[in-house]
């Protein structure tokens, strides 16, 4: 008992350090749009949005590569928009986890509401992004998912499974910056800038995230954990609606605006990259950082890991992983 105590303080501390760390890390990192991304800067449209890591666009071969290039512009436009589309969720998942600090630990609070912070900065980011980008590019773009209404389908699913899907999405910021700093004398300076002051932040709600997980993980009994798998694997496949929706939408877009009519083979294939690339982007590239798998696969029982290896595996086969 007087063990179980002990251990018990002793996990206590070693996480209000954790956040302690989290908090020291984003005091000294914390960047401002204006200042440290935008700086005054507007969209070079004669550059990449995304690394062709990240669009996929180099495996569309019959594209010319302006067209190439107006494609990642595409995907630029939507990334901003997905992001300010799960940033809402994020921010308010965060919001209502950090009532469980109110009274207690002062530390992991400070640590949760600052990640709050960021997140609605993140989000202003990406808004102005998404209008500078509308400045440059024909008119006929529409992102199809609300955030509202996203963010509300989320939020009803187990705390577990929300921890989740964000740890992934944090995770995967990570993977988009290495793509960003590939050598590529073509890709837009201001995007790589974003790429680099996102993950900046992003580190530390990762290791946040993580914490929350666990202690989540912790409260739950069996049956309850064995739901929140089954919910995981549903919001995935949320966010793969969400994928499939927008690559068409954007397939469309493209389409409409490149000028010359292409075979619909090449339509298909078009459509097909799209949705490779978003689901490489969004899904894949995420759960894919060996972090996340550690983490996993320390909370769930084999079969249930087998469960979601099973859903995930024709994303994970069509994006050749
Ligand atoms: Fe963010
Ligand atoms: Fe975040």
């Amino acid at each position: 008992m007087h063990q179980a105590v002990q251990n018990s303080t002793s996990q206590a501390t070693s996480t209000t350090q954790r956040y302690a760390k989290c908090i020291e890390v984003s005091k000294r990192i914390r960047w401002d749009i204006d200042r440290d991304v935008i700086r005054g800067r507007q969209f070079d449209f004669g550059k990449k949005f995304l690394p062709d890591g990240l669009s996929k666009v180099t495996e569309l071969t019959f594209l010319q590569p302006d067209e190439m290039l107006f494609l990642s512009q595409i995907q630029g436009r939507t990334y901003a928009n997905i992001f300010g589309l799960v940033e809402r969720y994020i921010g308010a998942k965060t919001l209502e986890i950090s009532k469980d600090y109110w009274f207690s630990d002062q530390v992991a609070l400070e640590a949760l509401v600052r990640c709050t912070d960021e997140e609605l900065k993140h989000q202003e980011m990406f808004r102005r992004l998404e209008q500078m980008a509308a400045a440059g590019m024909p008119p006929g773009y529409s992102f199809k998912p609300q955030p509202n209404d996203v963010a509300s389908a989320v939020l009803s699913k187990s705390t577990w499974a929300v921890l989740g899907l964000t740890l992934d999405i944090e995770l995967f910021t990570q993977a988009h910056y290495r793509s960003s700093i590939e050598p590529d004398s073509n890709l837009s300076e201001l995007w790589r800038d974003v790429f680099l002051f996102h993950w900046k932040e992003e580190s530390q709600h990762a290791i946040m995230d993580e914490i929350e997980w666990k202690r989540e993980h912790e409260r739950l009994n069996e049956m309850q954990r064995d739901q929140a798998v089954t919910d995981l694997i549903e919001l995935v496949g949320a966010v793969d609606g969400i994928v499939q929706l927008q690559s068409n939408a954007d397939a469309d877009y493209f389409a409409a605006c490149a000028g010359r009519k292409f075979s619909s083979a090449e339509e298909i294939a078009i459509q097909d990259v799209l949705l490779k690339a978003y689901r490489w982007q969004y899904i894949v590239s995420g759960v894919q950082e060996p972090r996340f798998v550690e983490v996993l696969k320390a909370l769930v029982t084999p079969p249930q890991m087998e469960r979601i290896g099973k859903a995930l595996a024709p994303i994970l086969a069509h994006v050749g992983q």
